[in-house]
């Protein structure tokens, strides 16, 4: 028996045409700044169509997230963002445009730089501003999340803004948003949801409740992602990927991740990989070497599964086109050092690794993948 805490957005919209429901939604204030991509919500016609259902609202636009998304990006919209004296904050597009909004909403009323808080000069002391999560990628989870994940550039490290103030008010999450993704898009984002469901399930803080949501989450992955990477119009198939990122999300926010993204962030910096390709890769090689430590549980979720997990991992990964390791990538003995020098053990996703990691552990894992 184990006691826990769980921390949730205060509503969850999610289904078809649920981005209707933003119009009954009580907004505090008239003025919002929408935070999204450079390209994705204006081809799609997704800002319009937000402004049209706002329509007694003013929205200004910001739409300059990268596909990483940088400290000084944070910087720059919150600086316009408090120009414009706004209101509320609509977070519209994958991880990176919504981890972007999310710090806006937190710092906005503070005026610091986001890299005083990353610095641990200030901390997030006042309450965000009333955000919106609008997801239209199945993977990052950001959408139920108390971090954003941001490039500090300076320091070529990616680190996260924390805090418990940082989870989003509201969250629509409406499959047809997801269905003009990219193949790739759609295998990436898509096995990163599946890490975060598997390392949630194996993490050191996980308890009965999020198990149940990562096992969900990890079978409606095995079972959709494949069927949405080759035909990215299979509303079905969409519907089940963001349900599953969904849970997954739920369930590492309340129960912490693991080796693998504690791994993954500064390869992705360091190679300039995207976060949900890195993972997949690293997967079946942290599973592995978490082996003796998780035999129990795994034992309950691959009958459960009815089916070998790294083992479908390698497969579901091969057929996605990802490669089996990064030795096409060429990577020094000295970029190992690197990499390895920017790793954060004690704090953040490694600490919930269910075999305590160190750099002699990290390093016998990043000699048979690199
Ligand atoms: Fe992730």
């Amino acid at each position: 028996m184990k006691n826990f805490t769980l921390f949730f957005p205060e509503k969850i919209f999610f289904g078809i045409k649920k981005l209707n429901d933003l119009k009954n939604i009580q907004i505090p204030g008239y003025k919002g700044i929408l935070i999204t991509g450079k390209n994705f919500a204006i081809k799609t016609g997704l800002i319009k169509k937000i402004k049209y259902i706002l329509s007694d609202k003013k929205i200004v636009l910001f739409n300059e997230v990268e596909p990483e998304v940088s400290v000084e990006t944070v910087d720059k919209a919150a600086s316009f963002a408090r120009q414009e004296n706004i209101d509320f904050v609509i977070g519209l597009g994958g991880g990176s445009a919504l981890d972007c909004a999310k710090s806006v909403a937190g710092i906005y009323k503070e005026k610091y730089s986001v890299k005083d808080y990353l610095d641990n000069k200030v901390k997030i002391n006042k309450e965000p501003l009333f955000f919106i999560a609008i997801p239209t990628t199945a993977g990052t989870g950001s959408e139920v999340t108390k971090n954003a994940v941001l490039k500090y550039t300076e320091k070529n490290i990616k680190i996260s803004l924390r805090s418990e103030k940082l989870i989003p008010k509201i969250v629509i999450a409406d499959p047809e948003l997801t269905l003009t993704m990219p193949p790739d898009i759609t295998a990436y984002t898509g096995m990163d949801a599946l890490c975060h469901a598997v390392e949630s399930y194996f993490s050191i803080s996980a308890n009965s409740f999020t198990q149940i949501l990562a096992k969900n989450a990890i079978k409606l992955i095995f079972d959709n992602l494949y069927i949405a990477y080759k035909n990215g119009k299979n509303i079905i198939a969409r519907y089940n990927m963001l349900y599953a990122s969904l849970l997954a999300g739920i369930s590492f926010a309340n129960a912490g991740l693991g080796a693998v993204h504690g791994i993954s962030h500064p390869i992705g910096a360091v190679l300039n990989l995207q976060h949900g390709l890195v993972n997949a890769i690293l997967l079946p090689f942290v599973l592995d070497f978490n082996k003796k430590a998780i035999k129990k549980d795994l034992k309950i979720l691959e009958s459960n599964l009815n089916c070998s997990l790294i083992q479908n991992i390698k497969n579901l990964n091969k057929k996605l086109k990802i490669p089996e390791n990064f030795k096409l990538y060429n990577v020094s003995k000295e970029k190992i050092d690197y990499i390895i020098s920017k790793m954060e053990f004690k704090t953040g996703s490694m600490s919930y690794n269910p075999i305590k990691m160190d750099e002699y552990k990290v390093r016998k894992i990043l000699y048979r993948i690199f």
